[in-house]
């Protein structure tokens, strides 16, 4: 059994990680990386192949950059040559990202059965480039794997049918668990003059929120307010971090004080940030799911989110419209412990990829 899988961005890695590792125990199963290229820097893609035992891929289609319909396209035309020499039985496609949807296109096109692991999510905004890879990719998979429950009313709401939909657990939490121990073991706080439990940590680079000026400045703001309280820690997106050199705001974020900027971090350097910080603000999905995990208060920069067990069972909240002054109001009650304690949700317990692949074995055996 020839199992291609599809990856391009750095939240792609950690899902595959332990796919890849549960096809391995199974000696019929060939498992193809496929590497599109859509995160290339170092500290972005290589890193994470280091430090989650990932192998090098099996091909590197180095398509990076350009509008969003020129990556797709892009990678769609370097798989579609893949797909044909290597002739799978399955693709594989994880999350949300352009990379995503490239593959579950080109499975389609090509008569290829396609398995899509976090299916179902949606945030009901079809501004966001995810929902769209989301909703398009889920339309034409035949095996959906999914991480909370709310996904099996989204799925079944859009008329897929029940015997296609597996709800399975999570493989980006399959990844904290294996590697949880490591994470602890690092001494990152040391390197950067911090102590427990007495810093946020802070991630955006969703287009909606920096993209803009607008949304920028109320960035600025907010990092202004709250380290005013307790120490920021800020590892900059390459997004981010080249909009604010657009519109000249580079500057004013490095003049403030109590502030640390730092550049992406590794997988493992960054779980051990999250699981000493007083609270993370982010406008992530991931990070929603991995602070709820590890019961550390989270802050949601977003208007909605396609991940609402963090909410329910997390210790996620949404802060609308980038607010600065709701957001440090919400810092103080957490820095005063005033704040709800997170319950692990179900079957996020490390064994997501060991039940998928279980699953997908059986179907392509039949
Ligand atoms: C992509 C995903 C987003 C995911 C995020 C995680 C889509 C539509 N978006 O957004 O869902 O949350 O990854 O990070 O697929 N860049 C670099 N070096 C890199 C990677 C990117 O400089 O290693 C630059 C790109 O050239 C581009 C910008 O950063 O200018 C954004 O990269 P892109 O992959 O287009 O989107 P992300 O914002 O990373």
């Amino acid at each position: 059994m020839k199992i291609l899988s599809v990856m391009g961005t750095r939240p792609n890695f950690m899902k595959l990680a332990p796919l890849h590792r549960a096809m391995s125990h199974y000696p019929d199963i060939q498992s193809i990386l496929v590497h599109t290229g859509q995160h290339y820097d170092r500290q972005m893609s290589e890193v994470f192949f280091e430090q989650l035992s990932l192998p090098k891929p099996d091909y590197f289609l180095g398509v990076n950059g350009g509008s969003h319909t020129k990556q797709t396209a892009s990678i769609m035309l370097a798989l579609e040559e893949v797909v044909q020499k290597e002739k799978p039985d399955l693709i594989l496609v994880v999350g949300d990202v352009n990379s995503t949807l490239a593959g579950a296109l080109v499975a389609v096109k090509s008569g290829i059965r396609l398995a899509h692991v976090e299916a179902g999510l949606r945030s009901g905004d079809r501004a966001m480039p995810e929902e769209l890879n989301r909703i398009l990719t889920d339309s034409v998979s035949d095996y959906l794997f999914v991480t909370e429950k709310a996904a099996l009313i989204n799925l079944e709401k859009e008329g897929i049918p029940n015997e296609k939909v597996f709800f399975t657990g999570n493989c980006m939490i399959d990844s904290l668990v294996h590697f949880i121990k490591k994470a602890e073991q690092l001494d990152i706080l040391k390197s950067l003059g911090l102590s427990p439990k007495n810093y946020v940590l802070m991630t955006m680079h969703r287009p909606s929120n920096v993209d803009n000026r607008e949304g920028l400045e109320k960035i600025l703001d907010m990092v202004e307010l709250i380290s005013d309280k307790v120490r920021v820690v800020f590892p900059l997106h390459p997004r981010t971090r080249s909009k604010l050199q657009e519109f000249g705001l580079q500057e004013k974020l490095s003049g403030l004080k109590q502030v640390n900027l730092l550049e992406p971090q590794g997988y493992l350097e960054f779980q051990n940030l999250v699981m000493n910080a007083s609270a993370v603000l982010t406008d992530s999905g991931g990070i929603q799911e991995e602070s709820t995990y590890l019961n550390v208060p989270c802050l949601t920069f977003r208007e909605n989110t396609e991940r609402p067990v963090t909410i329910e069972s997390g210790s996620n909240e949404l802060i609308p419209d980038l607010n600065p002054e709701l957001a440090c109001q919400k810092i103080v009650a957490i820095l005063q412990g005033k704040w709800k304690n997170s319950k692990i949700p179900e079957l996020w317990d490390g064994k997501a990829a060991d039940r998928i692949v279980a699953i997908l074995h059986k179907k392509l055996s039949q």
